[in-house]
């Protein structure tokens, strides 16, 4: 704490805590919020990799809200300090990398996932228990979007 960082997100002092997680963030909700707000307080700095329309259509996904829209709400959140794009899964040792990050942060529908677990030679990792009864799937559902 008490040390300074660059607005693109370079930062050199050891003792701050670089936290990064991964998701599409679409129809923004409490499970979000309080997923970030948790992350954030593992460190001193939140980093969300934020899937891009291109990524999410790879995967046969839509969001409601294009990339900018979902980028523009996360980046008015108080817990979150930088927002970059998720564009594909190979990158994320990059990101721990280029960002320094020493945590990445999931929600517990991701435990145990090959997708993640590699990262443990890279930083910390640590998943997050889903705030349970809400996700973008049911909100859509419950609203016919
Ligand atoms: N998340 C959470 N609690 C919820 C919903 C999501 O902690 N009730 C977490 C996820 O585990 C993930 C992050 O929020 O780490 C972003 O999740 P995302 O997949 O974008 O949201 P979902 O609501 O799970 O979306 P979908 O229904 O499309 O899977």
């Amino acid at each position: 704490m008490g040390n300074s960082f660059c607005s693109d997100g370079s930062f050199t002092t050891a003792s701050f805590t670089r936290v990064l997680t991964y998701g599409t963030f679409d129809l923004l909700h409490y499970g979000h919020i309080r997923l970030l707000q948790r992350a954030a307080s593992l460190g001193d700095y939140l980093v969300v990799a934020l899937s891009t329309d291109e990524f999410n259509a790879s995967k046969g996904k839509t969001s409601f809200y294009p990339y900018d829209v979902r980028k523009e709400m996360l980046q008015s959140i108080r817990f979150v300090d930088l927002v970059i794009p998720e564009r594909s899964w190979e990158q994320k040792i990059s990101d721990v990398k280029d960002f320094d990050i020493d945590i990445v942060v999931m929600g517990g529908d991701w435990a145990g996932s090959d997708r993640f677990e590699y990262l443990r030679d890279y930083c910390e990792l640590v998943y997050l228990d889903r705030t349970p009864g809400i996700s973008t799937t049911q909100v859509k559902k419950n609203l016919n979007v």
